[in-house]
């Protein structure tokens, strides 16, 4: 537990801000970062925000040679009253803890988290965009720093929130975009890693994205990893299928990351009385759907993907392309719903939203 004030220590100079209606994705960052050290004995302690700056971490720290870490994504949004607004963020605090046990890092004060978010946020207030579709993306995230080449869990971390001004994750904005479903290489398996929001899951994905990309889709849609037929996750989104009117998304097996927005959809749905399931789907059942007809929509759900149609699917030679790879109704409505919500355009029955 945590229970110190945060010291923090301004920015001499400010940088200059891109221009909000040229946002890329994770590309500049604000002018403050937020940083806090462990030890065993000492526990978390330390916690600042400092100037935005390059680490000095020794070479033989155990993050670069074992991977041991956890990152979060959040985002805070500007409403037209100019208030700023965090969606769910003890979700994000909760899943990074998830995540730490999993990767045997010390557990973080949740409440602490948040608020070190909220101040951080506040000092950076000006960094957040106020153009359509623009938010201020944060990404808190712990490395272990022991130097030590043993493989064994650090002695040492550090707990850093930085936060960048973002557009939109795909280069398609809220059109559908094209994935490739993968037949090769697996992401996770049950007993892995999978669930836990660390580094090595990204790393592993990234000679099948390579691959594809090459072949002009956006992302991998990847499959389980023992038989290599039910449908798991994207990496950067959990996805959602309307089958013959019914909304189906993979079953949280142990290998696919608890979504956030994937979650919020799940509620969204609910309290519509949309009928939605929970459970494993095959890429042959969404083949035969594909075929029949029925397969009506498709679309991903992410913190940096928001709600993002998918307007064709690639899979062993077919080309499944889904509701004439324009963007469905329901997707629309989920998308114009979720955010509606973060930037206080609807009213937020569901109490998501926190004011910073
Ligand atoms: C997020 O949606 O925040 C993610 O973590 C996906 C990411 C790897 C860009």
């Amino acid at each position: 537990m945590v229970n110190q004030s945060i010291r923090v220590e301004e920015s001499q100079s400010r940088k200059n801000k891109p221009d909000s209606s040229e946002l890329v994705f994770g590309r500049s960052f604000t002018d403050h970062m937020f940083v806090m050290d462990y030890s065993s004995g000492l526990g978390w302690h330390n916690p600042s925000i400092i100037p935005y700056q390059n680490l000095s971490i020794d070479p033989a720290a155990m993050i670069f040679h074992y991977g041991q870490s956890v990152f979060e994504g959040l985002k805070a949004f500007r409403t037209q009253d100019g208030d700023i607004q965090l969606f769910r963020p003890e979700k994000n605090l909760q899943r990074l803890n998830h995540s730490n046990e999993r990767l045997v890092i010390p557990p973080i004060d949740e409440e602490f988290g948040l608020e070190a978010i909220k101040q951080l946020v506040e000092l950076d207030k000006e960094w957040v965009p106020d153009a359509e579709g623009t938010s201020l993306y944060i990404r808190p995230f712990i490395i272990s720093n022991e130097p030590y080449l043993g493989v064994a869990p650090s002695g040492h971390y550090k707990f850093i929130i930085i936060m960048s001004p973002v557009g939109s994750y795909y280069k398609e904005g809220i059109n559908p975009v094209k994935i490739a479903v993968e037949n090769k290489y697996v992401r996770a398996v049950k007993g892995g890693t999978g669930e836990a929001k660390t580094g090595g899951n990204y790393a592993s994905s990234l000679k099948a994205q390579e691959i594809v990309e090459k072949e002009g889709y956006s992302q991998v849609l990847w499959l389980d990893g023992l038989e290599k037929k039910y449908i798991e996750e994207v990496g950067s989104m959990n996805v959602f299928f309307k089958i013959n009117g019914e909304v189906v998304t993979p079953a949280l097996n142990g290998s696919i990351l608890a979504g956030i927005t994937r979650d919020s959809v799940l509620e969204l749905l609910r309290h519509w009385d949309i009928s939605v399931t929970e459970r494993r789907v095959s890429m042959q059942e969404l083949y035969e759907a594909h075929q029949d007809g029925t397969l009506e929509e498709a679309f991903g759900s992410g913190t940096a993907a928001v709600i993002s149609p998918i307007g064709e699917l690639y899979w062993d030679g077919n080309h499944l392309n889904i509701n004439e790879g324009k963007t469905g109704e329901l997707s629309k409505k989920i998308y114009d719903t979720i955010t509606g919500i973060q930037y206080g355009k609807i009213k937020d029955p569901f109490n998501w939203v926190v004011k910073v």
